[in-house]
């Protein structure tokens, strides 16, 4: 087999290495100087990092919106959307779900990502999402990576049976257990969708995400169940609580106790930074709150964090373009973590940090025997890579393009 050298490449966070070797897909070697190949490929000096992660999406829903001709949301918020999808939900087919799916993906390959963890609603008797979307990746594996999450979007409790249909997803082939705990009818009823959470992963042996707090309320305090039961269990690392809002409103006394218990248990957290900052503060005059959970804290205390899409143009949130360096923009001013220290290692939180939540770390990162998957930004340094909100120039996986682009040049005559 044909040995490949990518050259002249700036590596995130390894900047003893300029080249890497490639043969059968895996990196063979990583370093300067290496030995001549049969083909080399110039990466003339730009930022190479492992591919983006998105580990918080609705592939389900992508493109509901527009394609499904539904009214939007009226005020816009979260409860709102959820009340309103079940009117979407009866439109669906395996055939529509996966055309409107594969957009999504395509947003999303097409800029860098290569890894998604997909939360598709099985509160849907006869799992016409969940069909669609075990075909799709399948078929799409060579050129993405998909966890799918068996998710009650309707809650467990708010109708009888709904616990029954996420485990019923478990037996079909999900990857991970979800729930909406502060979405069910009472605390009493969240509280034991949170049990039956972790019961169900440690039966089947799946991850758990969950929806977790997605609400302004700091007295919704699900994530503390959460964790003290994952903590219990040693099961914090192959667990994420995704959102976790109410967290940003929380009393410090109360939020430093739990900060504490979470690097315990060391369960994973995912913020959706464009997605909540304009969901949540709804009922907010002002001062009208942000949405997010405490990143920065996070990262400062070694919790692992990572960001999100979460929605693509669907009745929750009408934006979204999978573009994960846009979702890092926003979230680097609201969670406001931009000193330099934190700078240098932004990139974690659309990387290194969404693969720790996938648990899949230990094939993931630019090292000698993983696949050899990466993108090339258009710039060499992290700062300015950042700065500017680059664009993803190519994307590789198993040491073959899966894209390349060109630079776009501007003829603007300007001169002093
Ligand atoms: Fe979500």
């Amino acid at each position: 087999m044909m040995k490949k050298k990518f050259f002249n490449a700036k590596f995130y966070r390894n900047d003893a290495a300029s080249e890497m070797i490639v043969e059968n897909g895996k990196i063979l070697q990583i370093g300067t100087n290496l030995p001549q190949c049969e083909e080399e490929i110039d990466l003339r000096g730009k930022l190479v990092l492992p591919p983006y992660v998105d580990p918080h999406l609705h592939l389900d829903y992508v493109y509901t919106l527009s394609e499904l001709g539904q009214e939007g949301a009226g005020s816009g918020t979260l409860f709102e959307a959820i009340e309103l999808w079940p009117k979407f939900k009866e439109t669906l087919t395996v055939e529509s779900v996966k055309r409107l799916a594969l957009k999504g993906i395509k947003d999303e390959v097409s800029q860098g990502v290569q890894h998604i963890r997909t939360h598709i609603d099985v509160t849907d008797p006869n799992f016409t999402a969940l069909k669609a979307m075990l075909e799709m990746k399948e078929e799409l594996k060579d050129t993405v990576d998909i966890q799918i999450v068996a998710f009650p979007q309707e809650g467990m409790y708010m109708y009888k049976g709904g616990r029954d249909l996420v485990e019923e997803a478990l037996k079909m082939g999900a990857d991970a257990v979800g729930g909406i705990p502060h979405y069910e009818p009472a605390r009493e009823f969240g509280e034991k969708s949170v049990h039956d959470i972790v019961e169900l992963a440690l039966k089947y042996d799946k991850l758990i995400d969950v929806h977790c707090d997605e609400t302004d309320d700091p007295h919704s305090r699900f994530v503390e169940l959460l964790n003290a039961l994952v903590l219990m269990e040693d099961y914090g690392s192959r667990t994420t609580a995704s959102h976790t809002c109410s967290f940003g409103s929380a009393d410090n006394s109360y939020a430093f106790r739990m900060m504490d218990l979470f690097q315990k248990s060391k369960m994973n957290f995912i913020s959706c930074p464009t997605e909540n900052a304009y969901l949540q503060g709804r009922q907010d005059t002002y001062p009208k709150r942000r949405g997010l959970t405490r990143v920065k804290e996070f990262l400062d205390l070694g919790i692992n964090v990572a960001f999100a899409q979460d929605s693509i143009n669907d009745p929750w949130y009408p934006m979204g373009s999978g573009n994960m360096m846009n979702i890092l923009d926003n979230g680097i001013h609201l969670a406001q973590i931009m000193s330099p220290e934190e700078v240098a290692t932004n990139f974690d939180l659309i990387t290194y940090n969404g693969a720790r939540c996938l648990n899949i770390q230990d094939q993931y990162g630019l090292e000698v025997g993983k696949q050899a998957n990466f993108i090339v930004l258009n710039e060499s340094s992290v700062y300015e890579a950042i700065r500017k909100r680059v664009d993803v120039l190519a994307s590789v996986r198993n040491g073959e393009f899966l894209f390349r682009r060109k630079e776009v040049e501007y003829d603007i005559p300007l001169s002093l």
